[in-house]
């Protein structure tokens, strides 16, 4: 991966193989190694959440660590201490960003920036308003740039947002700070609990640093085929 996508300017050359995150949303570490094989090289990174970290915890994701970049989406919201101790967890498992929840308030974020420059290879991110809430486009928007401002202010090196939003928090925080969106869709397909969704080239165009994608590829008949669609859209931008 270059450094530029790493910091999270959005350029058109990078190859979008390493802008391509698949959320492993499934229960079991043979259910993701299964994936991770099927998707082999057409995705960059693969995403573990609350589901699979919680079934299946630290050693599935130093195994996938070993063909893919992860991102651990765990979304920490807690007292200070203690969401310092998870980041500093985290980074000990050798993965490549990680997110916090940026409710969790200035203070907060904070501690989790400072225990993130121990591990100058990981991302730190916040989640500012989740793409499954219902909250109107406009409002979310701006209580995602309020809280990326935040997120910035306090070290942090990006944020998860909706494509809605991604193009002003660029503006506002500058190319670098990284933007990751999930709530993509395209062809049609079901929306399912997301609320702001967007297709993989207008993510792209919209200035999204990271794609996210959940059920349109794991509930593919053919994964990887639906990895190698979206990023054909993904290159159409
Ligand atoms: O299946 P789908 O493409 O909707 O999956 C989206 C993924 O992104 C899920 O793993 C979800 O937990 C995650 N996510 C999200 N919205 C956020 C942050 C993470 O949908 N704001």
């Amino acid at each position: 991966m270059s450094n530029d996508v790493m910091t999270g300017v959005a350029n058109q050359n990078d190859d979008m193989l390493n802008r391509l995150m698949v959320a492993l949303d499934v229960d079991s570490s043979d259910a993701a190694l299964q994936m991770r094989d099927r998707l082999g090289d057409s995705v960059g990174w693969l995403k573990v959440g609350l589901r699979l970290f919680v079934a299946e915890g630290p050693a599935l994701v130093r195994d996938l660590n070993q063909s893919h970049r992860v991102f651990l989406d765990l979304k920490f919201h807690d007292i200070p201490n203690t969401v310092a101790q998870a980041v500093e967890s985290a980074g000990g498992l050798g993965v490549n960003m990680i997110n916090v929840h940026a409710g969790g308030g200035s203070e907060m974020l904070n501690a989790a920036a400072q225990a993130a420059v121990a591990f100058p290879d990981m991302r730190l991110i916040a989640v500012t308003v989740l793409t499954s809430d219902a909250m109107p486009k406009e409002q979310a928007r701006v209580v995602a740039l309020e809280r990326a401002k935040m997120a910035q202010d306090a070290g942090l090196d990006g944020v998860v947002c909706s494509v809605f939003e991604a193009a002003a928090i660029k503006t506002a925080c500058g190319s670098d700070f990284i933007t990751v969106t999930p709530g993509i869709r395209w062809g049609g397909q079901d929306v399912q609990d997301q609320k702001r969704v967007a297709d993989p080239a207008s993510a792209i165009a919209g200035g999204s640093d990271f794609l996210v994608v959940g059920r349109p590829i794991l509930h593919a008949l053919d994964p990887r085929q639906a990895a190698l669609e979206a990023l054909s859209l993904m290159r159409s931008a």
